[in-house]
């Protein structure tokens, strides 16, 4: 059945492919048309395109329930906005809390400020399907703890942290959240008002089907983080300090307007779509690619089973083949693609028993076919066969 270029894509978790059409022309667009930095001087190209900022701003806020626009800070990815996050929010002496699916965007922002000295933290531990321990939350806030971290959505399993009982639990103690949604923005819902996060940090490329090198942080009104990049914003000129007014004051330099101009059609797509179709759609394709591999000798499944409970993201293992090699396998000789290893989230393949080995994690998107599904199992099954003669 080897049909070795087919470009079969199960690798939407790291960055979702195909983009809705509209994307690429945007961006395209952008690039040949308008030329012009935000912000920067009143000509007609910097007032377009600092236009076009703020209707990604506008869209944004719209697609999260946040009222201001102005909340919404543009960054590099969900990495950056972590960062942002985390090293605008902590004081010396500070204590903070995260859980063991945090992925290294997380982990080592944590580390280097542990090491420094500067902050101390607790990891609450997590099930081998990906749930965090409460009670063991529970007991874990100190006087000083400022910050709660939770992966909304595992990037290794797709288990769905239960981010409200979670923030209520950790506004009770007194500490701020931070809800890392670089999974699960466009592909869950989200609403900044009726969940009262702190601290939302988004990537434009995965669920938002933008391009690579956006993303945001949502920062919720009347909460002030420190700047953790500084520079040029085209106001407040004169001062040689951050301004204080949002977003200037967590922003600078030129900001990614090709970028920004593909991610307004990704979130327009997602809304004429609807958000409800895209994960009515990816979950149908998850459960039937779920009961498909259960049935393959070898494979062993890991994460929640129940659909409600995870995103579409799946990671398995298969019986005396290294991950790395399958994967190698799957794109050679089928034209199949997926991530292998550790995904950068060594705790939650402690948490999962899968470490130090890995996964092979396969991760349908809205464009993903159950005839694709059909065709990856049937070169799994071969695969199988073949290693047993
Ligand atoms: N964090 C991305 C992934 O899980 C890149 O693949």
């Amino acid at each position: 059945m080897s049909e070795g270029n087919l470009n079969l894509y199960f690798d939407n978790a790291a960055t979702s492919w195909p983009k809705p059409e509209p994307v690429y022309g945007a961006a395209e667009i952008c690039l040949r048309r308008m030329g012009g930095n935000p912000g920067r001087t009143g000509s007609t190209r910097t007032i377009d395109a600092e236009r076009l900022v703020y209707r990604a701003r506008a869209c944004l806020a719209r697609l999260f329930h946040a009222t201001e626009p102005s909340r919404i800070v543009f960054a590099l990815n969900a990495t950056d906005a972590l960062n942002m996050a985390i090293k605008g929010i902590v004081n010396p002496g500070d204590h903070l809390l995260y859980t063991a699916m945090e992925h290294n965007s997380v982990l080592r922002p944590l580390g280097g400020l542990s090491r420094a000295g500067l902050i101390s933290t607790t990891m609450i531990p997590c099930s081998g399907d990906g749930d965090p321990d409460l009670s063991f939350m529970k007991r874990s806030f100190k006087p000083r703890t400022r910050l709660l971290i939770v992966n909304h959505a595992s990037n290794v399993c797709g288990c769905i942290a239960p981010i409200e009982e979670m923030i209520e639990i950790a506004h009770r103690h007194g500490a701020h959240v931070l809800i890392d949604a670089a999974q699960s923005a466009g592909v869950l819902p989200i609403d900044v008002q009726s969940l009262p996060v702190d601290l939302l940090a988004f990537t434009g490329h995965k669920g938002l089907l933008g391009p690579a090198g956006t993303g945001g942080l949502y920062v919720r009104p009347g909460l002030d983080l420190k700047p953790w990049r500084e520079g040029g914003t085209g106001s407040y000129s004169e001062m040689d300090q951050q301004p204080p007014s949002m977003p200037e004051r967590l922003e600078a330099g030129t900001l990614n307007s090709p970028g920004l101009a593909g991610l307004i059609e990704g979130v327009n797509f997602i809304e004429k779509t609807g958000l409800e179709q895209i994960r009515n759609h990816e979950m149908k394709i998850y459960t039937y690619l779920r009961a498909k591999l259960a049935q393959i000798p070898g494979i062993k499944l890991y994460g929640p089973a129940e659909p409600s409970r995870c995103t579409a993201v799946l990671s398995f293992t298969m019986e005396d083949i290294d991950c790395g090699e399958l994967g190698y396998i799957l794109e050679s000789s089928y034209g199949i693609l997926c991530r292998t290893g550790l995904h950068c989230a060594p705790l939650a393949h402690q948490a999962l028993g899968t470490f130090p080995q890995g996964t092979v994690r396969l991760s349908p998107g809205f464009f993903t076919r159950k005839e694709d599904v059909d065709y990856l199992c049937a070169a799994l099954e071969e695969i199988t066969a073949l290693r047993s003669c």
